[in-house]
Parts: C-alpha cells; structure tokens; sequence
C-alpha cells in the first residue's frame, strides 16, 4: 500500500513540475502526433450531442478541447485530474477558447472518483492509465460511472509490433528523449520514467483481457503510428448492473 502511495506521490510532483512545458514537450516529443492520436480516440467514440462525459487524468485539457472540436451542445463535460498544476494550464486553455463556462474541472484520483454510478455516457483517459499502477480497479471505477450502454475509450503509448522499427523506437525513446524532455522540463526523472513506463505497459491484447475483467464488453483496439499509440474502446453493456451494486 504504501509503494502505490509513494508511486503516485512521484507522479503527481512530477507533473506538477513540468505542466507548463508539458504541451510543448508533447508536440515535439511526438512530432505533434498527439494531436492526431487524441482526434482518433474521440472520432472513434463517435459521441451524440447532449451528452455526459468524463475524462480522466485531463491533464493540460487536450481532449477537453477535442471534444469541442467535434461536437457542440453536450449536457455535461467533467475533466478530472490529481495535479493542480495540470489543471491550472487546462483552465487558461479553457478559458482562452472560450469552453470554459461548460466544462468542470475537478481536482480528484482516477481511482476514487467522486461521481455516482450511472452518470457519464462516455469516459475518456488519455496518456493517464500507463500512470495509475492498478489498472482494473481504475477501469471498475469507470465502468461504475458509466450508464448502461455507456463508452470509454483509453489511449495510450505503446511499443511498435515490427521489430525493425521497435529497435529505433526504443533507441529514441530510452536515449534521445530522456535527453531532450530533461533539457526543456527542467526534470530529470520525468521522461526517464515515461520511456519505463511505456515499456512495462501491457500489449493491446492483455490490456483488452484487463478491460474484460472490469466488465467491459464489445472491446476493440487500434494501434496508431505504427503501434506508436494504441486505442481501445469498450463498452458497459446494456444490461448489467454497476459494481457498487454487487
Ligand atoms: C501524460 S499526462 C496526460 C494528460 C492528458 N490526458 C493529455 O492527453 O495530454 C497524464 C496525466 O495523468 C494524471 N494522473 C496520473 N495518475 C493519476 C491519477 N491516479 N488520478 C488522476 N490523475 C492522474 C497526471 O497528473 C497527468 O496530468
């Protein structure tokens, strides 16, 4: 228990630490591919206007801003993350395109999340589950969040299938961006720890086996760039109760 503390501890400091160079750091890092990997987690949700939607670990409120992007007249937009800092930066976004009066954002874990069951049609978590050590207790919380029919959608860093390409991969991830986030973050651990974490997340197939196991059906995955990137989307099926319930 108190390793996870610890953990999360770490990585609520650290990006604390490098949220004002965060957005900058991810555009360069990913030649600006974020951009394009968050615009396909939202697309594939394929969202109706009018709707409920959460997404976790928001961050500096990119997929926030996606939303709006492509869709208008939504009910209810919550954006949830644990570092202030990232959500300062979220907010003088929100505010500077004008999305802020529909959007709340709230300090909170993505693991304990303050929502009753049954509220979001839809919930989104981008480059934030990699972060959160128990990942089926974060996808139970999710599913409970949901209504019945209710989506989530995950997008996360992944390591390349083709095994040419992975050994570059791995040397500009492990040796080059280490150097560069270092040198603009001004953090030393911080993208020293993102190459491990990425390495240690699990494939695509495994992560959809733990998506299964938090009660998510109809589960499908695409990987992006080369398996750069990878997205699953799952659904809480239309008839089954919440965990709460149980
Ligand atoms: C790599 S950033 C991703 C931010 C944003 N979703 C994006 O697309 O750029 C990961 C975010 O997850 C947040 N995070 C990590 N673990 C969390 C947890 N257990 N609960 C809430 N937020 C968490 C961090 O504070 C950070 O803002």
């Amino acid at each position: 228990m108190k390793i996870v503390n610890m953990e999360l501890d770490f990585i609520k400091e650290m990006f604390n630490s490098i949220a004002p160079r965060y957005d900058f750091l991810n555009r360069l890092l990913s030649l600006r591919q974020d951009i394009y990997w968050r615009r396909t987690m939202i697309t594939a949700l394929n969202l109706p206007n009018n709707t409920a939607i959460l997404d976790v670990a928001c961050g500096t409120g990119d997929v926030l801003i996606e939303i709006f992007h492509q869709t208008n007249n939504q009910k209810l937009i919550i954006g949830a993350d644990f570092a202030p800092e990232m959500l300062k930066v979220a907010n003088t976004k929100l505010l500077k395109g004008d999305f802020s009066p529909k959007v709340q954002l709230i300090a909170g874990d993505g693991l304990h999340l303050p929502f009753a069951a049954h509220t979001f049609d839809a919930v989104t978590i981008a480059f934030g589950i990699r972060n959160i050590i128990d990942r089926k207790s974060a996808l139970v919380s999710f599913f409970d969040c949901l209504k019945p029919g209710g989506k989530v959608a995950i997008l996360e860093l992944a390591t390349p299938a083709n095994k040419f390409f992975l050994s570059l991969y791995l040397f500009y991830f492990s040796r080059i961006l280490p150097i560069i986030g270092a040198f603009f973050s001004k953090h030393l651990k911080a993208y020293d720890y993102l190459p491990a974490s990425v390495i240690n997340f699990p494939p695509p197939a495994e992560f959809a086996a733990i998506m299964k196991q938090a009660g998510f059906e109809g589960i499908i995955w695409r990987r992006l760039t080369m398996g750069i990137a990878t997205v699953h989307i799952g659904q809480k099926p239309l008839t089954r109760i919440s965990h709460e319930e149980n």
